[in-house]
């Protein structure tokens, strides 16, 4: 069955829709394991809860244990909301066979420092009427690889960022799940920047 790795730094409700998708069997995957950088990181505790195999890497070799992790039986990696940024060998090894969620269109609003709530201010901030969330792949720039899919929102005048955060977190548990399942039935092909789903 193909094999998911899911990797995560905080509380994992990106985790919690890809888990209930498998566990409803909308995905047809096995997840190999569940690995943080954040040894408190809530969606630890309902891997394990689960019965999933849970990992936990710090410091500057992150990417290798990560490598040696899921080298057998996974597939693709999700980075679900994972803080760290991954290097080396492990972007080789899985080209094009790990990706990332991100809370904003993309090329907006990302790169170093943006995550959390940072993303929905500097949206804010600009005046934009629509956000949302990108899924892509994970290459060696920070939220530079290919798009495979985005989801969008309207912002409301009155939005706060925790309102805008709020309302993408809700576009990003089905956008996770959904390019999952297109990459776990084979249907997403990279040609240079651009990716075709079949
Ligand atoms: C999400 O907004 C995701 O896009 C970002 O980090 C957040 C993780 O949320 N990269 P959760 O841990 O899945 O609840």
């Amino acid at each position: 069955m193909f094999g998911i790795a899911v990797l995560i730094s905080g509380r994992g409700s990106n985790l919690e829709s890809v888990i209930s998708a498998v566990e409803e069997g909308w995905l047809k995957c096995r997840i190999t394991a569940v690995i943080s950088d954040n040894p408190a990181a809530g969606g630890l505790g309902l891997a394990k809860e689960m019965g999933i195999k849970t990992h936990v890497f710090q410091g500057e070799s992150v990417s290798d244990s990560i490598l040696s992790a899921v080298k057998e039986h996974t597939d693709l990696i999700v980075c679900a909301g994972f803080l760290s940024i991954l290097r080396g060998a492990l972007l080789d090894v899985f080209q094009n066979r790990i990706i990332n969620i991100h809370p904003a269109l993309i090329p907006s609003f990302c790169g170093s420092g943006m995550y959390g709530l940072k993303v929905h201010r500097a949206a804010l901030d600009y005046g934009v009427r629509k956000s949302g969330c990108t899924v892509h792949f994970v290459e060696s720039g920070i939220d530079t690889g290919p798009i495979i899919l985005q989801r969008t929102v309207e912002v409301i005048y009155t939005d706060t960022a925790e309102d805008l955060q709020k309302r993408i977190l809700e576009e990003e548990h089905i956008a996770i799940v959904e390019a999952v399942k297109l990459i776990s039935e084979n249907r997403v092909e990279v040609k240079g920047r651009k990716v075709l789903i079949n």
